[in-house]
């Protein structure tokens, strides 16, 4: 069965007219990397919030159709137990942290505590989660003395501690320096190639072509394309989405260099040169 079933699904925030989400379906397969992309106010957020049970859990208002991750139905199901299914990463990596903790290694046992996970299995967990991310030098820092693509791989630390199979990630780098986004993609991509099953919401066109097995093209809250980067990317009509495509497809599509046997131009560094190179011999 697929990690992620979306079936008509239709969301309205509370004391608004227009649908946030309007009739989406689309399904995702275990170990995939989506990239979710669209202008300000497509509707990206909300669908992340939907694939994590906030949406309709802790934001009300009028909800249709079925969101089913890992077999679990969300709009029926307790938020305790959506949590060990899916976790999420928000744009702020400083509104993530608890405030509470002294220590980058508390920080993240926060999430096991509460799930009441023993004390053994705890520090496994924890310990693989500072490896992965690669912040095990600053797990005995304070929390708020990180930098923001340190912090942002703490939080993520702390999602990954609680064994979810899904992530979802909102502009994950939207507040971090090149740098710092720089740490958290490659860390993002590393979950990927361990087999998680990943959703990105981003505006980073280059780095969702990369990583994405696929890219779901939001607008005004409806699915506009559902495909391979390069398909949709390559769309004429990209720009009355608010999207730009990558720098790469722009300058292939401007040279007309694409592979003979394909439909559409590339959409990452390592494709372009194979087709400019390509063009040039
Ligand atoms: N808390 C909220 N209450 C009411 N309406 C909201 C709320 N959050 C989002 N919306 C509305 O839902 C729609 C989708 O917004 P959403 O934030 O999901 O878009 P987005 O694609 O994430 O945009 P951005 O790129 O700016 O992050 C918009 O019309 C927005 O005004
Ligand atoms: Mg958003």
């Amino acid at each position: 069965m697929n990690k992620i079933v979306v079936e008509h699904l239709k969301y309205r925030y509370p004391l608004t007219e227009k649908l946030a989400l309007d009739d989406l379906s689309f399904e995702v397969e275990a170990g995939q990397f989506i990239g979710l992309v669209g202008q300000n106010l497509a509707g990206k957020s909300t669908l992340c919030q939907a694939l994590t049970g906030l949406v309709p859990h802790f934001y009300h208002g009028g909800y249709g159709g079925k969101v089913i991750v890992d077999g679990l139905e969300v709009g029926k199901s307790d938020i305790n137990d959506i949590i060990q299914k899916v976790g999420i990463v928000f744009q702020n990596p400083f509104t993530q942290v608890t405030g509470s903790k002294l220590t980058v290694y508390e920080e993240i046992a926060f999430g096991l505590e509460n799930m009441g996970v023993p004390r053994k299995e705890m520090i496994e967990r924890i310990d693989h989660a500072l490896d992965l991310l690669d912040i095990e030098p600053y797990k005995d820092r304070a929390p708020f003395d990180l930098s923001g693509g340190q912090m942002q791989r703490m939080a993520i630390a702390g999602i990954i501690a609680m064994r979810p199979q899904i992530i979802v990630l909102d502009e994950p780098t939207s507040q971090l320096d090149p740098q710092g986004s720089e740490e958290v993609f490659r860390a993002i991509q590393s979950l990927s190639r361990q087999g998680m099953t990943v959703i990105m919401a981003e505006h980073k066109m280059e780095k969702v072509a990369q990583y994405s097995d696929r890219i779901l093209l939001l607008h005004e809250g409806r699915l506009i394309d559902d495909d391979k980067p390069e398909k949709v990317f390559s769309r004429d009509d990209l720009a009355a989405y608010g999207v730009a495509a990558p720098v790469y497809t722009q300058v292939c599509k401007a040279l007309q260099a694409k592979p003979a046997a394909e439909p559409s131009y590339p959409a990452t560094l390592d494709k372009a040169y194979e087709a400019l190179a390509g063009d040039a011999s």
